[in-house]
């Protein structure tokens, strides 16, 4: 809208698509859901709520919500003969291959191809898949670590059933630990949507085709894998380790610097934000709170992760590239803290992100103008030439 946001002109020419969903300054480190700040949001609201509001434009009333999350809870369980497909994975398998294909298999279980047209049946799908992520990542943990599958408690909150789903056993009581739960909603809240990021632009691509829904959303769980996107959280931690001791910070810092060195900053640098991801400066916040809350605060990885925010904002070269800290920098610190294990980290991405791919697809289909994406490209290539047999070559 001119006045609010003075578009360049020039933006849209290069822009992949319209969207009225999340709105990011990278310059100004602002991020919008539906023109409401990510930080008012992660105050006051929760993540099914922020769910709705991503999805269709406005924030419920308090009658929407709750029908809103009665439905979602109708669908958390799976069909049953989905848990055949975890017994083909070997322990071993990474759980975001195992959420790559059990959640493209939910295409073999619902023909919602008809829910290009059926604005009820694109409803059924957005609350089905939502509803579904935990309990098909908790099946895909308990599979990992040989414990038998945990059915949902519904009058649990989405978040404390990801708890009982991930860490209740039939031999003990369990109940969800509350600051953890509240931690998880946070952490699902920020990222929950973020504009035309790699995963989103697939599901979009994926999805302008006609495909059913449940395959294209299994497209962006296999973007979101890769190291260079969602699969940075588990790499922080990975990068934690391998620095190991604060002392060891300046060789690493030196190794970013270094272009034939592949070693990066792991959950350093933004393609858009040029300044500090307003994300990151709540979740730092958070991180702190939850340690303190859960007994941790003294969790060496915090320090260390402290320790080289610290010397890496103070680092000419990094100041210079304008690389801060991103979303993932410090939210596998808090998953760690919550019990969750590292090759968990992206799944919960995954979780989190299913509403922002979600209400991409329903933004699309639902507008009558949509045509099939079709990028073009540059080429780079030979002009045209005729053939050699290949006695001349
Ligand atoms: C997410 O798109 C989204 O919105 C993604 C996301 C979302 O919510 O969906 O925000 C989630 O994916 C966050 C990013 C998580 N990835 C990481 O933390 C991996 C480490 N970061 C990088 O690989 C990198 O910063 C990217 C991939 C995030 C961005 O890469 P770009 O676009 O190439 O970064 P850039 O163009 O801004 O780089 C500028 C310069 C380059 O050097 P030069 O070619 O100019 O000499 O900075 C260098 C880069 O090589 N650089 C880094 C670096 N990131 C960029 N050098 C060292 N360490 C890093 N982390």
């Amino acid at each position: 809208q001119e006045g609010i946001f003075t578009f360049d002109p020039g933006f849209t020419s290069t822009a992949s698509c319209k969207s009225a969903i999340t709105y990011i300054d990278g310059e100004n480190g602002v991020l919008l859901y539906r023109g409401y700040p990510i930080e008012q949001l992660a105050e006051q609201s929760s993540f099914l709520e922020v769910s709705y509001l991503l999805m269709y434009g406005e924030l419920p009333s308090r009658e929407t919500m709750e029908s809103f999350k009665n439905s979602i809870l109708y669908h958390t369980m799976i069909n049953e003969s989905l848990l055949r497909f975890f017994n083909g994975f070997h322990y071993d398998a990474h759980p975001m291959a195992m959420m790559t294909g059990v959640v493209g298999s939910l295409s073999a279980f619902y023909h919602d191809q008809n829910a290009m047209r059926d604005p009820n049946q694109r409803d059924v799908f957005a609350h089905r898949i939502i509803a579904k992520m935990p309990t098909i990542a908790a099946a895909a943990y308990k599979h990992s670590i040989g414990q038998p599958f945990m059915y949902p408690q519904n009058h649990l909150g989405y978040c404390s059933n990801l708890l009982h789903m991930f860490f209740s056993v039939p031999a003990e009581a369990y109940s969800p630990d509350p600051v953890a739960a509240e931690a998880l909603d946070l952490l699902f809240i920020l990222h929950a949507d973020h504009e035309q990021n790699a995963s989103t632009s697939t599901v979009r691509l994926a999805g302008s085709t006609g495909t059913n829904p449940y395959a294209a959303i299994a497209s962006g769980i296999t973007a979101l894998w890769g190291p260079a996107h969602g699969g940075a959280n588990e790499a922080v931690l990975d990068m934690l380790h391998e620095i190991g001791d604060v002392k060891n910070i300046p060789k690493y810092i030196e190794k970013a610097k270094d272009k034939n060195d592949p070693f990066r900053l792991m959950g350093f640098g933004h393609r858009v934000y040029k300044n500090y991801d307003p994300r990151a400066k709540i979740i730092r916040e958070m991180c702190h709170k939850v340690l303190k809350r859960l007994g941790k605060e003294n969790d060496p990885l915090l320090e260390l992760a402290m320790e080289l925010e610290h010397i890496a904002l103070n680092d000419d070269y990094f100041v210079e590239k304008k690389l801060y800290p991103n979303v993932d920098f410090y939210s596998g610190i808090i998953y760690k803290a919550l019990g969750i294990p590292v090759s968990m980290f992206t799944v919960m991405f995954a979780i989190a992100r299913t509403v922002g791919w979600t209400a991409h697809w329903l933004e699309m289909v639902g507008d009558p103008a949509m045509r099939i994406g079709r990028p073009r490209q540059l080429y780079v290539g030979e002009g045209q030439r005729d053939y050699v047999p290949v006695d001349r070559r």
